[in-house]
């Protein structure tokens, strides 16, 4: 049976997930329908320690591609496949010309290649984390990137955050350090700076604004505002609370039932986090255009294109690749 409606793909896909030795995986930000169906969901550093436990022969991620291409370091004997291979808009803003070219820059203004440490956030592509792992770094996520930068400011170096300014800059904020953006912030020295930043960050997360958080106290005296750290510093300060996505969701349902509170992250998981008094931060409906790609359609097809014996979408990283982004992966979860 070829299904049309969602009902029927949704039959179909409960069907393959029984027959084949498939696991279904979809970060929180995936629709709801998508979501529903998954064996595992989470934030992006469970997906990344829950699916390396998993044993199916096939992955079946739906996400955004890093997402996919880290099960395929972590996991490379596991096939991986993604229903849609959508591409997250600030991994795309650095590969590594882009990241040599940073490096350049810090030693163009002093700073010698073996003071650096590179951190990548897990939002970046393989070649990029297998850069920063052949330089001794290693790769963060928005729930654990506090406690590595403070590891590795143990080690005396000049910290290089890539890509996601925001969280770079905001985690030297909330640590009382100095933080400088690469081609934005001129007029500092970056040997006088503790973390050194990249110039990249989130379509979906700078939606929101300081005029936002200000519309919704004045509205709703008493709100609470909880935002991910990839939003604008300016909006972290103002905050209530700031944390990743399993961070927020936590804050957010230890709130007593009648605690409004205003929310700065995707749409889906605002939606789905709780029924009453809860709100997103923006007077527009900021969904992530690139995790929203992945339909019930979509994931029927790869999962029947594997009943057929013909996978379709998969990742592949080359073993050079994979061998030291793997590094900087493991690194991160050894922490
Ligand atoms: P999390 O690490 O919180 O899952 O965030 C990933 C992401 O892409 C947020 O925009
Ligand atoms: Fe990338 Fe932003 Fe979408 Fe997260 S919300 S996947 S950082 S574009």
């Amino acid at each position: 049976m070829i299904p049309k409606t969602n009902e029927e793909y949704k039959q179909e896909i409960l069907r393959l997930k029984e027959k084949l030795d498939v696991t279904v995986v979809a970060h929180f930000y995936q629709r709801d329908e998508v979501y529903e169906l998954a064996d595992i969901t989470g934030d992006s550093l469970e997906l990344a320690m829950k699916t390396k436990e998993d044993d199916s022969e096939f992955v079946v991620f739906c996400g955004v591609g890093f997402m996919g291409q880290s099960v395929k370091v972590l996991t490379p004997h596991k096939r991986v496949v993604m229903p849609k291979i959508a591409c997250c808009s600030m991994a795309r803003m650095i590969d590594s010309i882009y990241f040599d070219d940073s490096v350049r820059f810090l030693e163009e203004n002093g700073i010698p290649k073996e003071k650096i440490l590179p951190i990548t956030y897990i939002n970046s592509n393989a070649e990029v984390k297998s850069k920063v792992g052949q330089m001794g770094g290693m790769v963060c996520t928005s729930a654990n990137a506090k406690k590595i930068i403070t590891n590795a400011l143990k080690e005396g170096k000049k910290i290089l955050f890539v890509p996601d300014r925001c969280l770079g800059q905001n985690i030297a904020n909330q640590m009382g350090l100095k933080s400088m953006v690469i081609g934005e912030d001129k007029d500092i020295d970056p040997k006088d700076a503790d973390i050194i930043c990249y110039d990249g960050f989130c379509s979906v997360h700078q939606l929101f604004t300081p005029e936002d958080v200000e519309f919704y106290r004045k509205k709703y005296p008493g709100i609470k505002i909880a935002v991910h750290p990839e939003c604008d510093p300016k909006v972290c300060d103002m905050a209530d609370f700031v944390g990743s996505t399993s961070q927020l969701i936590k804050y957010i349902k230890s709130l007593p039932e009648d605690q409004k509170v205003a929310v700065g992250t995707e749409y889906n998981l605002v939606n789905r986090l709780r029924e009453k008094n809860t709100y997103v931060l923006s007077s527009t409906k900021p969904e992530c255009p690139t995790m929203n790609e992945t339909t019930l359609e979509d994931l029927y097809n790869t999962l029947k294109a594997i009943e057929d014996g013909n996978p379709i979408n998969e990742i592949h990283v080359d073993e050079e690749t994979v061998k030291w982004a793997r590094v900087a992966l493991e690194r991160m979860l050894e922490l």
